[in-house]
């Protein structure tokens, strides 16, 4: 247990802060080539008797963050990757400011126990009918935040004309991330009449709270969802432990069933994979969202996001294993 832990991003040695505030008011309307302005104070060794020069490292880092290539891109998990991510279920945030205990409260008291006592999830051996219609209401309000935030967060740019420091793509990637789990869910598990009703009414409830709790105090949404995915994580590796140990309902019901389509198109699994590698990928994606809400809920919000290279790796992950698996098929060597 660690008090006010500091989440740390997945590949934490390759997190560069990429937005650099700069000083002048013209910083960002820079577009031309350098090489156009072969006098300009950029390229004197004299400082700028504004104090608002920029420095190459800083304009690189401008043309690096303005970059939007694969911003939509899910993480691929490696199997080591798996491995450490299961190894963080019972990681935490101890609430210790107020705003933080209000976020704990309702998230654990208002919602977490009511939503096990409601879907009736037990932790030893839960039955697979109370965990079908549970993964579906939660990943479907799991996708509400990250949409509401990175919408507040663009609508906010748009009429202040300020940039974001790169936290919308990190949001929306988020959503859409939420969202396939959900249409993933969809392929293994019905949604009865009473799951429906459910699932509308959580964003019915949930959106215009989010929504104006986040105009008056953004990190407690961010707080809010940290402790939301945390519990997300908890429930996850539960499942996952069930499936993997023989004499369970779940085990019975799901050790064998194969991974859907979808699922290997997604997170890029093998032919043969399982049901539960499926599982494991979304369990390793809500701790990501898990450590990037904390994350959030700690810095100013206009502070730089430290995850904005992550989406070009992870795009550049995934079309590389793409390319890989189109050359082996028509045999071409690389
Ligand atoms: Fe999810
Ligand atoms: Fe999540």
């Amino acid at each position: 247990m660690r008090a006010s832990m500091a989440f740390l991003p997945r590949s934490t040695a390759t997190i560069r802060l990429q937005f650099s505030r700069l000083s002048s008011p013209l910083n960002g309307a820079c577009i031309r080539p350098l090489s156009n302005w072969p006098t300009h104070f950029r390229h004197s060794k004299a400082l700028h008797p504004l104090h608002a020069k920029p420095t190459l490292t800083e304009i690189a880092n401008e043309r690096d963050m303005a970059d939007h290539m694969g911003r939509q891109q899910n993480h691929i998990w490696s199997k080591s990757e798996l491995e450490k991510a299961l190894a963080t279920s019972h990681d935490h945030h101890t609430p210790i400011t107020l705003p933080d205990k209000l976020a704990y409260g309702v998230m654990y008291y208002g919602l977490y126990h009511p939503f096990n006592f409601i879907t009736g999830y037990t932790k030893i051996d839960p039955s697979p009918r109370a965990i079908e219609w549970r993964l579906i209401v939660l990943e479907s309000f799991a996708g509400v935040p990250g949409f509401v935030a990175a919408g507040f967060r663009h609508f906010r740019s748009l009429r202040s004309l300020q940039r974001d420091h790169g936290w919308i793509h990190t949001l929306l990637e988020e959503a859409e991330n939420e969202r396939m789990h959900l249409l993933v869910c969809l392929t293994m598990f019905q949604a009865g009449p009473i799951t429906r009703l459910m699932v509308v009414g959580a964003q019915f409830a949930m959106t215009p709270f989010l929504f104006l709790t986040y105009i008056i105090y953004p990190k407690a949404v961010h707080r809010f969802v940290g402790y939301l995915e945390q519990t997300a994580c908890t429930t996850y590796k539960n499942i996952i432990d069930h499936i993997e140990t023989p004499g369970t309902r779940l085990h019975e019901a799901w050790a064998n069933l194969p991974a859907p389509e979808m699922a290997k198109g997604y997170w890029k699994l093998s032919d043969d994979a399982k049901w539960v590698d499926t599982l494991k990928c979304i369990y390793a994606d809500e701790t990501h969202h898990r450590d990037v809400n904390h994350t959030f809920a700690d810095m100013k919000t206009d502070d730089p996001n430290p995850f904005v290279t992550m989406h070009r790796e992870d795009a550049i992950r995934a079309w590389k294993i793409k390319n890989d698996s189109a050359a082996s098929s028509s045999g071409v060597a690389n």
